[in-house]
């Protein structure tokens, strides 16, 4: 018969087993790679799988698991908290996705919305012509050949049509930007609420973009989910927002956990200015597989896009200040990322691994230090001993309670050190544990994601200790 005690002792050594494996595991050459690691981590994790993966895949789209839509979740209201609740002065939007056509002739996107493209007369592989380590490496692998077809200008955007038929009358095109789904409803915004300049609007909302090229994971995609703030200010004081934002949404990333030796705000040069741009900076982030390079764009739109739908639907998009009596178009400040691009950098700085040496005790292991407000599960409850009823109970009653007011995961799989890990490798900030003690003293285990430490808390006092850890 085996007793409690000599039962957490198999738990313990089982504990080590499993650390030891794992340790293994992650000393293999194949997972040195941050990229390699990550991707095998979410797939693994339910946090992302490949898109169409039953199928063999579909290039450049990625689907989001369980772990990872709560995540995702947890980037957009974060954002929209940040842009949209903690503001007085944006109100939000959700625009259709397929606009008029005439939409995306006024927005230039029709004329001007292209990379340029080469394609190699040997294999016909097809690249974007300014990507230089691309068209280098595709060269050397047909060594004595290299021919090039002139390059043109390919059109990103997704074509459709609307309707049963398959005609030009018919066509339009999957949304490449949410922002012009923000333009063409701004004097319905203005007309319905109590806005005065400076306002925004903001949306978010899936883009599609038939880029010529994909990969590095999330980073560059055919489909993907965008946040899109407008802001519509006075022509004069643009230069002022424009620096405003870029501070504030650099900030957004900092307070939630992004090393500031990764992150920067750069102005871009004259001539990597996309077309409707007066001015626009880019929040980069320090990629593992680029360095510094694009997250988040926060341009200075000037009066293109409002002037351009005035022009093309006949109607007035100019503003009344009642306070001037002057009458002018407003200019555009836009700070614009993708979700799947935002997490893609909360995941790489959050990753870590723990040394076995460290102070940890945990051997050595695979953690997301996430910031708590973007961890899926804020909290897991495991019972010590999955076949004791009470044990099971008490865990089961403090898990819904918890439910009430935040992302909690119950788990009595396994053994504890292997609920750890999983709940470590998802980034769980904490895990309670309702162990034999438990039942009398009325407390449980609390354990850290980061440290590891461990302390005892009553469990009357849980939902403040929490509430207080995520404030
Ligand atoms: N409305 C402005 C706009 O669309 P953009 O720089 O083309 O500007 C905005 O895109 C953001 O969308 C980028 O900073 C990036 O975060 C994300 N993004 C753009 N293309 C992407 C792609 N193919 N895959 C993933 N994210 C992308």
């Amino acid at each position: 018969m085996w007793t409690d005690l000599s039962l957490v002792s198999l738990t313990l050594i089982c504990n080590r087993l499993l650390l030891a494996l794992n340790n293994f595991c992650y000393h293999t050459p194949m997972a040195e790679n941050i990229m390699e690691k990550l991707v095998a981590l979410c797939k693994r994790r339910g946090i992302i799988f490949p898109g169409s993966d039953l199928y063999g895949g579909l290039n450049g789209t990625w689907d989001l698991g369980p772990i990872g839509v709560m995540f995702a979740n947890n980037i957009k209201s974060l954002w929209w908290q940040n842009v949209v609740t903690s503001r007085e002065d944006v109100v939000g939007l959700d625009s259709a996705i397929l606009h008029h056509p005439r939409v995306w002739e006024a927005s230039g996107h029709v004329a001007s919305f292209t990379d340029p493209l080469i394609e190699c007369k040997v294999c016909h592989a097809r690249f974007r012509a300014d990507h230089a380590d691309d068209i280098k490496k595709h060269q050397a692998e047909h060594k004595d050949k290299e021919d090039w077809t002139e390059v043109k200008q390919f059109n990103l955007m997704f074509k459709t049509f609307v309707g049963p038929i398959d005609d030009e009358q018919n066509k339009t095109y999957l949304r490449p930007e949410t922002a012009q789904g923000i333009f063409i409803n701004y004097a319905n915004v203005l007309e319905t609420m109590r806005v005065k300049i400076p306002f925004g609007i903001a949306q978010i909302g899936k883009g599609f973009r038939n880029e010529i090229t994909t990969g590095n994971f999330l980073f560059r995609v055919r489909e993907f989910e965008m946040m899109e703030l407008e802001f519509f200010v006075k022509p004069g004081t643009d230069k002022e927002w424009h620096e405003y934002w870029k501070k504030y949404r650099y900030q957004w990333y900092v307070d939630l956990g992004i090393k500031k030796e990764n992150i920067k705000v750069v102005d871009l040069p004259k001539e990597d200015l996309a077309h409707y741009s007066k001015g626009t900076a880019e929040i980069w982030y320090n990629w593992p597989f680029m360095g510094f390079g694009e997250m988040e764009g926060v341009a200075n739109r000037g009066d293109y896009d409002l002037s351009r739908h005035a022009e093309f639907s006949k109607k007035t998009l100019d503003y009344f200040e009642q306070e001037t009596r002057e009458r002018f178009v407003p200019y555009v400040i836009e700070p614009s990322v993708g979700v799947g691009r935002a997490m893609l950098a909360f995941l790489i700085d959050a990753y870590a691994e723990d040394d076995p040496t460290s102070s940890s005790g945990q051997g050595k292991r695979v953690f997301l230090k996430l910031h708590p407000k973007l961890a899926p599960y804020k909290v897991a409850v495991f019972p010590l001993l999955a076949n004791k009823e009470q044990l099971v109970e008490k865990a089961k009653e403090i898990y819904k309670t918890l439910k009430q007011s935040t992302s909690v995961a119950f788990d009595d799989r396994g053994n504890i050190g292997k609920r750890y890990l999983y709940q470590d490798e998802i980034g769980t900030p904490w895990c309670v544990t309702v162990d034999f003690d438990s039942l009398t003293d009325k407390k449980v285990t609390v354990r850290d994601r980061d440290t590891a430490k461990q302390e005892r808390v009553a469990i009357a006092d849980l939902p403040s200790y929490f509430h207080d850890k995520l404030r």
